[in-house]
């Protein structure tokens, strides 16, 4: 062990530690961990960091993960983490992927009377060189801000589709508007979602029981915009509509609001970590949904822009809410940039697997600030591009503006994009666009097995990313 870092731990526990690394037992690979237990002087995890030269940010998070994870296996709840000669902002790291780790959706798991494994919190001191305290701790809290978003945003995503409906969203956001002074919440329902002309919305929801609707957060109101605004799809559930998806794997569309959750999940993290400025979040909610009422392919519907769309494929549904959530944005909402979160595409997951989000921008800027945060945060967003073919395929339709399908398959989260931007309005008074970008998270908003920072199902991903770039912090 290294001098410094074995003071408090009973000789025999540090005596057995000294032989297993005296023996080659446990070589502290990067993402390994020895569990010691039955041990004299107390129980022991060991974690491995691998290569110094090699730990970066990342992987001082995934090693924290793998502490919370490991804790299941074994009795107690209170751990002391002890850091010595690590810097700052990797000791923060590995702080923050405890964190990050230590989540579980439980809510609909009846309690075992003999399982007592998952009771209660677990608490964990953490011990370093005095003269990092400070800076640690400060880290340490704010990483327990910004997590009660992303779990708040897992906690949506893996809500099931029978109880976490478009109105029911609406619901819990004006709840979180009210219990925050400095949240204001707006929601356009149905009814007024069809008097505005808001066909997109109108038309992917109106074949639900369960209606679609709008949802504006607006955080510090009252400091001078313009300011940035985050878009969310939020498809609470997405059978394909009358384009009816085949039924294997059906049951993941419950994930299809993930923009949603993650839109949300940023304006709770900024509420918790005390941002002082003007935020916007917009929503868009809608079940897609197959019924006598529901939109056919073929329709046209003209939204909320005037622009008409062919709809071709009504499973191609995530576009068409987006386009009346951007002009909205764009044009009552004052931005000085949109960012819209969708799980848009299969094809984005073919091209980039889960590994990372695909990103398209209108401005090179924007996109750089994106990408530069998504890497600082561990959660990456890759360049893609809005070349104008792809916008050519889009608005070549026989009879509408716009058509809702590429041509072929080919490219088709690149059309997907190209077909959002004819919905970004420009500044006022310019023929320019607000600077915009979209992040397709169909392979990394859930199912991603290797993301080490989450054990299953929705990942809360870029809200991290979204919290850094708008704060900087
Ligand atoms: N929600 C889906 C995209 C999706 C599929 C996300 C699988 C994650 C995993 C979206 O609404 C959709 O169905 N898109 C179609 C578009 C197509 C009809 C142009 C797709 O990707 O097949
Ligand atoms: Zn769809
Ligand atoms: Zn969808």
């Amino acid at each position: 062990m290294t001098s410094g870092s074995e003071s408090g731990v009973h000789r025999s526990l540090k005596n057995q530690i000294e032989n297993i690394l005296a023996d080659g037992d446990f070589k502290a690979k990067a993402g390994s961990s020895m569990t010691l237990a039955g041990t004299d002087g107390g129980k022991a995890l060991l974690i491995g960091l691998g290569n110094e030269n090699k730990a970066d940010l990342q992987s001082m998070r995934e090693s924290g993960a793998k502490v919370t994870s490991s804790l299941g296996k074994i009795h107690g709840k209170t751990l002391t983490v002890k850091f010595h000669g690590i810097d700052n902002a990797h000791m923060a790291a590995f702080v923050e992927g405890m964190i990050l780790r230590d989540y579980s959706y439980e809510k609909y798991k009846s309690k075992d009377d003999d399982d007592d494994s998952d009771d209660g919190d677990i608490t964990i001191h953490v011990s370093c060189e005095e003269e990092n305290t400070a800076s640690l701790q400060k880290s340490a809290d704010l990483s327990m801000a910004v997590a009660t978003g992303v779990y708040l945003a897992r906690d949506l995503g893996n809500a099931p589709p029978n109880d976490l409906y478009p109105m029911e969203f609406a619901r819990q956001a004006i709840e979180f508007g009210s219990e925050h002074d400095n949240v204001e919440v707006k929601v356009i329902n149905y009814d007024e979602a069809r008097t505005m002309g808001m066909g997109g919305l109108v038309g992917v929801g109106m074949g639900s029981y369960r209606k679609p609707c709008m949802v504006i957060f607006e955080i510090n109101g009252d400091k001078p915009g313009p300011s940035p605004c985050i878009v969310g799809k939020g498809i609470t559930f997405d059978t394909g509509g009358i384009s009816i998806k085949p039924s294997p794997s059906m049951d993941e569309m419950k994930y299809d609001m993930h923009g949603s959750a993650t839109t949300f999940g940023v304006m709770q993290a900024l509420v918790a970590s005390g941002h002082k400025d003007r935020v916007i979040g917009l929503t868009c909610m809608a079940e897609n949904m197959p019924s006598s009422n529901a939109q056919r392919p073929g329709d046209v519907i003209t939204t909320y822009s005037g622009k008409t769309v062919e709809v071709l494929n009504t499973d191609a549904e995530g576009r068409l809410v987006l386009s009346d959530g951007l002009w909205y944005a764009g044009t009552h909402l004052n931005p000085s940039y949109m960012i819209d979160l969708a799980t848009l595409t299969g094809a984005c997951v073919v091209a980039l697997g889960h590994e990372a989000s695909g990103l398209w921008s209108n401005n090179d800027e924007l996109l750089n600030n994106i990408k530069t945060a998504g890497e600082h945060c561990g959660e990456i967003a890759w360049p893609m591009p809005l070349f104008k073919a792809f916008e050519k395929e889009m608005t070549d339709s026989k009879i509408a503006d716009v058509r809702n399908l590429g041509a072929g398959r080919w490219g088709g989260s690149n059309t997907a994009a190209a077909f959002l931007k004819q919905f970004v309005p420009n500044m006022e008074g310019t023929d320019e666009q607000i600077p915009w970008a979209h992040l397709d998270i169909a392979g990394t908003a859930w199912g991603a097995k290797t993301n080490k920072l989450v054990k299953n199902g929705a990942t809360g991903i870029h809200v991290r990313t979204l919290h850094h770039l708008i704060t900087g912090q």
